[in-house]
């Protein structure tokens, strides 16, 4: 019997996701993981929770980790919906809003997953091209699409936009709005989220995961806040247990040592400072990031090399082969002893 896939899957390449050594001697600054561990209070709440219980299914709903994330968001429960990561939460939002042929919007560059999805679904891509500042770009209100995708602050420039715009492009777009704070305790100020628009704006969602700044990124957490409509809607495709035992213990505990979090964040807004001002002094363009890792061009250098040099003397980093990013590097920032080795091998191969 031939196996035919759908058209749209059979076309696709597939998401290619980074390399993942681990282990002595490797520096993994490639995939934006947080250099720390998780709180020590996270991981005794994730080994009291491995007993006999795991016998049970979880809750199918995470109520537990809704309620804690209520009293932390001030966002009712039933406005919250909790996903296997960030990643399930997008491709349940794509389950909800798109069917073949509807168009969902993003400006471009960003998180290369939203492409996928899209195609997945047997969606139409409508990708609008970033300025140079990074700011939103007009036209993207204008695309009469179901989902539009806004990263804030945006992978992989590590740029922010402000709330301000957001709740005027919310207000513009034809559709639903999807603002990805994966990356939002990371940037320089405290009240830049847009959790708080989902008051207001019933079409808005915001996305959060536990997989950057809690430093959880093997446990697969991520949260979706929106209007009740929207979380309804979500929890009708979701798969039936999405989050398991220890995920959802792991999260509810996380949120409960926000103090754990927050001195990770100032260690790393840190050494962002410090990589940033380095890269500069070798001539990188460097966007200034509101994020975990940092974005530098290198204009008519082989940066490719240099990757492939850095791989060589186990530093791993992300180049992007594709239009408008190949002069570009992205860096995770890491320890401040990362950031030296680091800084030291590309002294050497500039
Ligand atoms: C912008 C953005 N959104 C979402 C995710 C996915 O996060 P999660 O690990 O929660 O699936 C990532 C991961 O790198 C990301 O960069």
């Amino acid at each position: 019997m031939a196996i035919r896939l759908r058209p749209n899957v059979a076309a696709m390449a597939g998401y290619v996701p980074g390399e993942q050594p681990r282990g002595k001697g490797v520096i993994k600054l490639n995939a934006n993981e947080n250099p720390y561990p998780p709180s020590p209070k996270v991981l005794a709440a994730i080994r009291r929770a491995t007993d006999g219980g795991l016998r049970f299914y979880p809750e199918a709903t995470s109520d537990g980790l809704r309620a804690a994330a209520s009293r932390v968001y001030g966002v009712g429960a039933d406005h919250i919906i909790a996903g296997n990561g960030s990643d399930e939460l997008l491709t349940m939002l794509m389950r909800c809003f798109v069917g073949e042929g509807d168009r969902v919007a993003y400006p471009m560059p960003t998180y290369s997953l939203y492409d996928i999805l899209v195609d997945i679904q047997g969606g139409v891509r409508a990708p609008v091209e970033y300025g140079p500042d990074f700011a939103i770009p007009k036209s993207l209100a204008k695309q009469r699409a179901a989902l539009t995708f806004l990263c804030n602050p945006n992978a992989p420039s590590g740029t922010l936009v402000q709330t301000a715009d957001i709740a005027r492009l919310a207000r513009a777009v034809r559709g639903v709005l999807v603002v990805d704070e994966a990356y939002i305790d990371f940037a320089a100020a405290r009240d830049c989220s847009s959790i708080g628009l989902i008051r207001r704006l019933p079409n808005v969602v915001v996305l959060r995961t536990f997989s950057k700044s809690f430093s959880l990124a093997g446990m697969r957490i991520g949260l979706a806040f929106a209007s009740r409509p929207i979380i309804d809607g979500m929890m009708k495709v979701k798969d039936s247990y999405n989050l398991n035992r220890l995920s959802a213990e792991a999260a509810t505990a996380a949120l409960r040592d926000l103090p754990w979090m927050r001195r990770n964040v100032r260690r790393i807004q840190e050494q962002r400072a410090v990589l940033t001002r380095a890269l500069r002094e070798m001539g990188f363009e460097v966007y200034d990031s509101h994020t975990n890792f940092v974005l530098a061009r290198h204009p008519g250098t082989d940066v490719r090399a240099i990757q492939q040099a850095l791989k060589r003397r186990r530093i791993l980093i992300r180049h992007f082969d594709v239009p408008g990013l190949d002069d570009c590097l992205r860096f995770t920032v890491g320890t401040p002893a990362e950031t030296t080795a680091l800084i030291t091998a590309l002294h050497r191969l500039l």
